[in-house]
């Protein structure tokens, strides 16, 4: 049977890298520039490694994805060799092609897997088919944006479910990540369509935790507990709570 990897976390907020990390509950991080630049990473590069080696450190030896900030070939493989010598944890993140469309990035992609031993997430994709041809190129991971493929009217899960499919029949050991998640529905349903990995802001892993109705009751019962350890011998014990509604009572 499939073994799956599970949740990466999608932030650069050390504080809540460290929080969830503690918990045991993540398998990664993913960080893209829009993530970084938001969570007031400046300073230039001094400042994007100082936070990268500082995620990489906090959740050793689990991966980390850090996104190239250029376009250029050149510039793209010397950025991948920076940062997988930052930490031995980092994978960099290539997107499937370049602004006008300009296919040499899965050139790029395959040399760093096959020729350099560099691990790479190959991000910013749409579809199944653009999925497969990042893994036919030996990207270790691949990154379909499901809550883009949502807000421009596709069917994520439908597109999680061929991507499936097609690398399973291919015998590809690619693994699926599924981000841009929006809702935090998207996590389970889209790890039942077949992905190997979400990636999901703290937000919406909290939403996941946390419900309204264990709230009521753990709440009922650290009450009658206290009057558990208040009732005295002579005495008859107070009634305790119903042992719970037939229906929720969430609270306000
Ligand atoms: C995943 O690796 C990406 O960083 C992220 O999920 C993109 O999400 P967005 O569509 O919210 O930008």
């Amino acid at each position: 049977m499939r073994s799956l990897t599970g949740i990466f976390l999608d932030t650069g907020r050390l504080e809540e890298i460290q929080k969830y990390h503690a918990l045991g509950i993540i398998r990664g991080v993913t960080t893209n520039p829009t993530i970084l630049a938001k969570e007031g990473v400046r300073g230039g590069w001094p400042g994007i490694e100082e936070r990268c080696r500082h995620i990489a450190k906090l959740v050793e030896p689990l991966p980390v994805s850090v996104e190239v900030t250029t376009n250029d070939q050149d510039g793209m493989l010397e950025q991948a060799q920076r940062f997988v010598s930052w930490a031995p944890n980092i994978n960099v993140k290539i997107p499937i092609h370049d602004v006008g469309g300009g296919t040499e990035n899965l050139r790029l992609v395959h040399e760093l897997e096959t020729r350099h031993d560099i691990r790479v997430n190959v991000t910013a994709m749409m579809s199944a088919q653009q999925c497969l041809l990042a893994a036919m190129a030996g990207a270790t991971y691949v990154s379909l944006f499901g809550g883009r493929v949502n807000n421009m009217g596709y069917n994520a899960c439908q597109e999680i479910r061929r991507l499936r499919s097609l690398l399973d029949a291919f015998g590809s050991p690619a693994k699926i990540i599924v981000g841009s998640t929006r809702e935090i529905l998207n996590i389970v349903e889209w790890f039942e369509a077949g992905a190997d990995i979400v990636t999901a802001v703290p937000a919406l892993v909290e939403g996941m935790l946390v419900h309204p109705y264990s709230k009521e009751t753990v709440r009922q019962f650290l009450r009658d507990a206290a009057k558990l350890e208040q009732v005295e011998a002579h005495r008859q014990p107070e009634r305790l709570s119903e042992q719970g509604p037939r229906l929720a009572r969430v609270p306000a």
